[in-house]
């Protein structure tokens, strides 16, 4: 009876034991592969800080195997050799060997090793400096270059590629982290203080940061790009980004201008070179040239701005923007347009 209700089991586990195993295995490969992407991984570096981490990443980690092989040799060798009694003298010197001295050289090359690697230790003075500010759930990036006008982004870091970059990291609200993975370790965002992080991008490319400090309920969807290019194509960026906007110039632009101010976009968002000015939100006066929005959360274009301002809250759940559905279909298409077209 016992037989017969245990091949009834296995018979009605067998069909989906080979599918469960094939999920499995499709799950760990994806977990697998997309640590392999280099837009937002450690072990694909494209910094000299990261570098760094990387290659203390692999020294711990080879060091690591090398003495757990060895462990387990001598666990061997003990298990299978023929018991005999050693003297006293053999085993204290192997005590004081193997779990004295061995140790406390194998920790203090480690100790020497890795605390110039530590913030405290490094030469922190930047060739630029970007003010980086976690808000919910959001990072407000402040550019004060020499020469030009002070600007702000919003989830877009744009770095020339080689300088040495000081971020000075601050909180409007609770705890955030910055983490940019491919570049630098991460540093935590603390309200009422200045954090710095110095990094040197040394790897031209689009890179991806995320907050790494649980937030708020959308702290999983606040993520920024982090775009790393030659010298002189930041400074045309940067040069761009610091002049007011483009006026509004079709007919459908120029009603999305007037939605804007209609509805009191303003009250929180500031569009250079209008009257608009307000300072809660990120400022839109190149947000139509941002890679993505809502902290990386969608691609960039009039059906993602749109579909954000009808129903942030059905997107990202938490955040301040309000919505702003009792706008008609062609008052929302419009207000998207113009802001696409904010380049
Ligand atoms: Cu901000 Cu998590």
């Amino acid at each position: 009876m016992r037989n017969a209700r245990r091949r009834l089991v296995s018979r009605r586990l067998s069909p989906c034991a080979p599918r469960l195993t094939s999920l499995a295995a499709a799950a760990l490969s994806l977990a697998i592969l997309s640590a392999c992407d280099g837009r937002q991984s450690s072990l694909d570096p494209a910094g000299r800080e990261a570098t760094e981490i990387s290659q203390l990443f692999w020294t711990m980690t080879i060091g690591g195997a090398v003495i757990w092989s060895l462990v387990m040799a001598l666990l061997a060798y003990a298990l299978m050799s023929r018991r005999r009694v050693h003297p006293e003298r053999t085993a204290s010197v192997t005590v004081w060997s193997g779990g004295i001295v061995a140790p406390a050289i194998t920790l203090t090359a480690l100790l020497v090793y890795s605390l110039p690697l530590m913030p405290a230790y490094r030469d922190q003075t930047g060739d630029l400096a970007v003010e980086v500010t976690g808000e919910q759930y959001w990072f407000r990036m402040r550019y004060r270059l020499p020469g030009r006008d002070a600007f702000e982004t919003a989830n877009e870091l744009r770095l020339p590629l080689g300088a040495r970059v000081e971020l000075v990291l601050k909180s409007a609200d609770v705890i955030h982290s910055f983490w940019a993975p491919a570049l630098a370790g991460k540093m935590d965002m603390i309200p009422g203080r200045a954090n710095r992080l110095v990094l040197e991008p040394r790897k031209a490319g689009r890179y991806r940061g995320v907050c790494a400090e649980l937030c708020g309920e959308s702290h999983a969807l606040m993520a920024f790009d982090i775009i790393v290019e030659e010298p002189e194509r930041f400074a045309d960026w940067a040069r761009e980004q610091s002049l007011a906007a483009f006026a509004a110039a079709t007919v459908e632009e120029k009603r999305g201008e007037q939605v804007f101010a209609a509805v009191g976009c303003a009250a929180c968002h500031a569009i250079r070179g209008s009257a608009h000015v307000g300072a809660a939100g990120p400022d839109l006066t190149h947000v139509g040239g941002r890679p993505t929005i809502a902290a990386g959360l969608l691609p960039n274009n009039v059906g993602t701005l749109a579909g954000w301002i009808a129903a942030p809250q059905d997107l990202k759940p938490g955040t301040t923007m309000p919505a702003f559905r009792t706008l008609s279909g062609p008052d929302l298409r419009a207000l998207a347009a113009y802001l696409a077209a904010l380049k």
